[in-house]
């Protein structure tokens, strides 16, 4: 049974869900953890989440099937890159059965909100770690807050499938040559607002951000990964320690080359070379598949394959992505996780 909502046109919007999993480290271990109703979380001013930006996050989606079942995507890969971004700012790891277990949890109890199958829509998962509790100076907590919530989402680039406008961003980077660019913390997305609403101001939907070091190569989407599609049949994208290692990039990298016959590569996209692109793409989580139209560098205004129309491959690779993460294509083992 699902709720009544306009499925079709979700957007990607905050919606408060009935539960919430929520769970406490403490005393240098996690407590068993619990879903909750309150959405709201009561933590110390002096978080070290709130002043030092001591925070990490994670995005994935439960699917719903054509019999009415519900799966994950490579949930332990999201859990795996948590663990990585932890890490990276001195926080503890949540273990890969914990997050996973939590993922289903969420999704079971709040079951009437997974999209019906054939709406295109998902259920999204936010899994959120945080630095909290009463510490001033630049250290890492010693209490720690791991919850997961989730909401129903549509498109993330306004048109799915269709093909959609970036702009190439000289003047900002989103990530240090050797800085957090590979960790999917905040503060990555608190230094894309900005370059992101200069961007939106004129009517592109995102930046295409450029390797910080040397501003001549493509690394990355503010909110995905990019690829580029060559004429003789490479799926070619960006390899850099800044930019986020995106699940559904390395699903795509494994389906372009083990179901297409497609030759698979990461490495370098310069921004001068663009012409060798017969299509481009950004993928991520939120952003699925999304035929890249145009970029805008400068003065120059480059079109891939169409402003309007998707390429071939894109879309080839769209359907074999999404028909395995909605049950209709056999998926590559493990990449599935049942949510019974
Ligand atoms: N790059 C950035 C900056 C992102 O925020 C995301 C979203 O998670 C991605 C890439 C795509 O990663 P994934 O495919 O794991 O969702
Ligand atoms: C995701 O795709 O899950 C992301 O985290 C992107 C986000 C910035 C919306």
């Amino acid at each position: 049974m699902t709720v009544d909502l306009d499925w079709e046109n979700l957007g990607f919007n905050y919606r408060k869900l009935p539960f919430r999993y929520i769970s406490y480290y403490k005393d240098g271990k996690w407590d068993e953890g619990q879903l909750t109703e309150d959405a709201t979380l009561h933590i110390s001013e002096s978080s070290p989440a709130l002043h030092y930006g001591q925070e990490a996050f994670e995005g994935l989606k439960a699917y719903r099937t054509k019999d009415g079942s519900i799966q994950l995507f490579r949930p332990d890969e999201n859990a795996k890159r948590l663990q990585r971004t932890a890490d990276r700012l001195l926080m503890p790891q949540v273990p890969v059965e914990k997050f996973v277990d939590a993922c289903k949890k969420v999704v079971r109890a709040n079951e009437e909100y997974v999209p019906p199958y054939g709406t295109g829509a998902t259920l999204y998962l936010r899994p959120l770690l945080i630095g909290v509790g009463d510490i001033i100076g630049v250290h890492p907590a010693d209490e720690y807050i791991f919850t997961i919530f989730a909401m129903p989402v549509g498109n993330y680039f306004k048109g799915g499938l269709a093909p959609t406008n970036f702009l190439i961003q000289d003047e900002y980077d989103r990530a240090a040559p050797h800085g957090t660019g590979a960790a999917k913390v905040g503060g990555n997305y608190a230094a894309s607002m900005l370059p992101g609403k200069i961007a939106h101001d004129s009517n592109f939907s995102d930046v295409i951000y450029l390797d910080p070091a040397t501003h001549t190569k493509i690394e990355e989407v503010g909110s995905a990964n990019f690829f580029g599609i060559t004429a003789d049949n490479e799926f070619i994208t960006p390899l850099s320690p800044s930019i986020l290692p995106s699940i559904t990039k390395f699903s795509l990298l494994y389906l372009a080359e083990n179901r297409f016959g497609m030759k698979a590569i990461q490495g370098d996209v310069k921004i001068a070379e663009l012409d060798k692109f017969v299509e481009a793409g950004a993928c991520g989580t939120a952003a699925v598949i999304t035929p890249i139209g145009g970029v805008q560098h400068g003065d120059d205004f480059h079109v891939f394959y169409s402003e309007t129309e998707v390429g071939p491959v894109t879309r080839k690779l769209y359907d074999e992505l999404t028909g395995i993460q909605f049950g209709d294509v056999e998926a590559p083992e493990g990449w599935i996780v049942k949510v019974d």
